[in-house]
């Protein structure tokens, strides 16, 4: 029904992805597969939607009605089997600055929190950024596979200081979903040792290839009471430039530690679209969701296979969420700056720098797929014939 091919022009439209080409790749001449959003059209219900309320003359001061939460509530039982009450969410003005302010709210400078790297480069900032001290929990590349190291984990949980584990979950860049055990195995440490769970699940819609999503909170009642989830319709549907998300909590004493930093900083109230971007997008969003999932898949089994064929000495490992692909492009032997030139100035393909998401990036790539099968199909190309040149 929907058509994932049509390649749409986005240039006039301020889009991150390619006007900040000419500032990150020092050139504007490239196929941009970089930025988390995609080059597809949202869902032409939540086009409707956004026009409908475009199209009234007033634009005051709104508020959302219990319609958001509803749709909340409804598309974590549809989507991930996980039973919510209304009373324990909030909005968000995304999960970045509600990670943010969990952090500022539960932890004071000084303390300690756990991440898995290498990761989403802003989970650095919101740790650092705030005076917080980085505990890195570098992931295991288990042939291809990423896992966590739990003997390490437990050692830094155990520090007096540690008081928050940011759990990226499905996680940025290296695609894992993590499972019943994997998570079980977090929450039983991090109970134990009374360090806070911040689950940043904003991927979590995009579950590929029979992988689900499990939500942190969902893994016991305990896990529910000592941990925040921090989700949004924006990577699902293509809609981040509306900056909507929301926080869960079952735990009372969070939701009201949230809410007061957020509130404190005035950040409460939200636009005027918000609400009607998340409930159309969960309201109506469905099949095309479902769709676009495959389209999705194709996009990577095309790539895998590609890649076999042609450059079979990059690996990448099937990511098992979203459409990001993260590619070890070691045996070339290029350092860095090399491979970074290379893509950027003789591919002219815009990919992000393995080293952004940490140090364990060094020669490695992130790559966007969510774009028609052409332009990925014409990115390859010129990678390989650059390369063979
Ligand atoms: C793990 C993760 N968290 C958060 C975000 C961005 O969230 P927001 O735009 O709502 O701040 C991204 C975007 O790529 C992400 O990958």
């Amino acid at each position: 029904m929907y058509d994932f091919d049509k390649i749409i022009d986005r240039s006039g439209t301020n889009a991150y992805k390619l006007d900040l080409r000419e500032k990150y790749f020092g050139t504007d001449d490239l196929i941009p597969l970089w930025v988390a959003d995609m080059d597809f059209a949202a869902p032409p219900e939540v086009q409707e939607s956004i026009k409908g309320r475009a199209s009234h003359e007033v634009y005051g001061y709104t508020i959302r009605k219990e319609e958001f939460t509803n749709a909340i509530v409804d598309w974590c039982a549809y989507k991930h089997l996980w039973s919510i009450k209304d009373e324990w969410i909030e909005y968000s003005p995304g999960v970045v600055p509600a990670l943010a302010f969990s952090v500022l709210a539960f932890s004071k400078p000084g303390d300690g929190v756990i991440i898995n790297t290498p990761v989403y480069p802003p989970f650095y900032s919101v740790i650092g950024g705030n005076e917080r001290q980085i505990l890195k929990n570098s992931l295991v590349n288990n042939n291809g596979r990423y896992e966590i190291d739990f003997d390490l984990l437990e050692e830094q949980a155990k520090m007096e200081t540690t008081k928050i584990y940011l759990l990226c979950s499905p996680h940025n860049p290296v695609g894992r979903v993590w499972t019943r055990e994997e998570l079980l195995r977090i929450h039983t440490i991090c109970q134990k040792h009374n360090v806070l769970v911040l689950a940043d699940e904003i991927h979590s819609d995009l579950a590929l290839f029979e992988h689900k999503h499990i939500p942190f909170a969902s893994v016991s009642e305990e896990a529910a009471q000592n941990s925040i989830s921090f989700m949004a319709p924006s990577k699902t549907f293509n809609i981040a430039g509306f900056s909507t998300s929301y926080v869960v909590t079952a735990n009372k004493e969070l939701l009201e530690g949230y809410r007061k930093v957020q509130n404190n900083l005035q950040l409460h109230m939200g636009h005027l679209f918000s609400g009607v971007a998340l409930t159309s997008a969960y309201n109506k969003g469905r099949n095309w969701l479902a769709e676009l999932t495959g389209y999705l898949e194709n996009n990577i089994l095309f790539i895998e296979n590609y890649l076999m064929e042609n450059l079979p000495e990059l690996e990448f490992f099937r990511p098992e969420a979203t459409y990001l692909i993260w590619i070890n492009f070691k045996k070339w032997e290029m350092n860095q700056k090399q491979l970074k030139e290379f893509l950027a100035c003789e591919a002219k393909v815009g990919l992000n720098d393995g080293l952004s998401f940490g140090t364990e990036g060094r020669g490695y790539m992130r790559m966007n797929v969510a774009s028609p099968k052409a332009i990925i199909e014409k990115a390859l190309k010129q990678i390989t014939e650059a390369y063979h040149k």
